[in-house]
């Protein structure tokens, strides 16, 4: 077994871990929004501004825009980062990575591109991200125009165990004859829980089975553990970059390809055609079709940076270990502070949990309390909200008046142990004694 990185060497790769506000350094605990980024990748964003700073077209298909020095130093880097994501997520490949600005862009195009007709059905689970929400309701609201009924039911979402677990027998119930997408979240963003292998597995051969392809959002998992489409049975998955170390701005898109080269392209123009002529088009082959105008050439460089880093230098088994370690510190710190006006959300079990715990309270000034004391005495980084999964909150936690009074705190590999405990230690005094905190929130 490969000998495990030292965390303290690997936080000292991180520029942004090295600053310093009122003397202290930032407690970084956002991570399931952004990450931080080494200073590898950095390197790497800014090798392609001061070396090759010139415009790309890195695929397969070996079309050039230019013949020079630059264009093919860049080129270089460009199909290394597209082999790098091919292999990160076991796509057969290249020609199945898809560059987008980030996973809401990803699941876009998919639901854009697939040609639905009235009576076929999307079917998700009740806590989708807006990301993996709103394109499909959308694309419902489009087939209801064409279908000229603004009442046709296009949508429909299965329900979550109790405690925000999956529950394979709901999803694979709420899968009919008429189901034509099941669009999923692989790992929850508001509670950490994942779906697993096994049941992803079972529900790709249904949905198939009944004609239907399973797009999987993965913006919470491919950054945390090893995920294969081709064992899980995928159809189409998208996931951010810039949520794995990577540069802010860039995200994957992978799709099989027949199934890629089968979806109308979204977002058209230079570069996604193979020819043009005053009254038509002929697009190319995907990944091309797909990738419209001169893209983040910087950010696909920094891309292949971070999935290197992530894969050579930290490793998923480090990211695992490490993230449960630290969700067991703050779960043994915060769940026996539960009360009346503060309480966790998912599951007890820090190990359902990935790097993600979630508190709620009824109160919002003292949701606002524990964020403010944090960010003023010790700098801590964390987020409040509804996280973008507002219509989960809406429909569980409505009655309770608490929808909107959650703080997240999620951790990466380079949190600490001792970071855990300075925010721990600040919830608890608020959570203790509220209303000493409350008068200015
Ligand atoms: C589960 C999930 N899906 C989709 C997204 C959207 O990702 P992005 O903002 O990178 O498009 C997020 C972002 O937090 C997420 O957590």
């Amino acid at each position: 077994m490969a000998h495990a990185p030292d965390i303290a060497e690997l936080r000292a790769a991180f520029p942004a871990l090295q600053r310093t506000r009122r003397g202290k350094p930032p407690i970084y605990l956002n991570n399931t929004c952004m990450t931080l980024r080494p200073q590898v990748v950095i390197d790497a964003v800014r090798a392609y501004y001061e070396d090759f700073p010139t415009c790309g077209g890195g695929r397969s298909d070996g079309t050039k825009r230019l013949h020079n020095w630059f264009q093919e130093e860049l080129r270089g880097h460009e199909m290394h980062a597209r082999e790098a994501a091919r292999d990160l997520i076991g796509a057969s490949s290249v020609d199945e990575i898809v560059w987008t600005r980030n996973t809401s862009e990803a699941l876009n195009i998919v639901a854009h591109g697939i040609a639905l007709e009235p009576g076929d059905e999307i079917v998700g689970s009740e806590r989708e991200h807006n990301s993996n929400l709103v394109p499909w309701l959308e694309a419902e609201r489009r087939l209801r125009e064409r279908a000229g009924d603004p009442e046709l039911v296009v949508r429909r979402f299965f329900e979550l165990d109790e405690d925000g677990g999956f529950d394979l027998e709901r999803a694979l119930a709420a899968i009919t004859d008429r189901t034509r997408v099941l669009a999923l979240g692989h790992a929850s963003n508001l509670d950490g829980t994942i779906i697993p292998d096994a049941a992803i597995q079972a529900l790709a051969a249904r949905v198939h089975e009944v004609g239907g392809v399973l797009v999987l959002d993965a913006a919470q998992s491919v950054p945390h553990r090893s995920v294969d489409v081709a064992a899980l049975g995928v159809d189409f998955l998208a996931f951010s970059i810039h949520k794995m170390c990577g540069p802010t701005g860039m995200g994957v898109l992978w799709g099989r390809y027949e199934l890629l080269d089968a979806i109308a392209p979204f977002i058209v123009g230079g570069d996604t055609i193979a020819d043009t002529w005053q009254d038509r088009v002929e697009y190319k082959h995907p990944p091309g079709r797909f990738e419209a105008g001169l893209q983040d050439y910087a950010g696909i460089t920094g891309a292949a940076a971070a999935i290197d880093y992530i894969t050579d230098t930290v490793g998923f088994d480090t990211i695992r270990s490490q993230e449960l370690a630290l969700n067991t510190r703050l779960t043994e710190r915060l769940a026996p502070l539960q009360c009346d006006h503060f309480w966790l959300l998912g599951p007890e079990d820090p190990a359902r949990r990935g790097g993600v715990i979630t508190m709620a309270s009824h109160s919002g000034a003292l949701i606002n309390a524990i964020e403010r004391i944090g960010d003023e005495e010790a700098n801590v980084m964390v987020r409040r909200g509804m996280f973008c999964v507002n219509a989960y909150l809406h429909r569980r936690f409505d009655r309770t008046d608490s929808a909107k009074n959650n703080l997240r705190a999620s951790v990466y590999f380079y949190n600490t142990l001792e970071e855990c405990d300075v925010f721990a230690d600040i919830v608890e005094r608020v959570v203790k004694d509220p209303l000493r905190y409350l008068d200015d929130a």
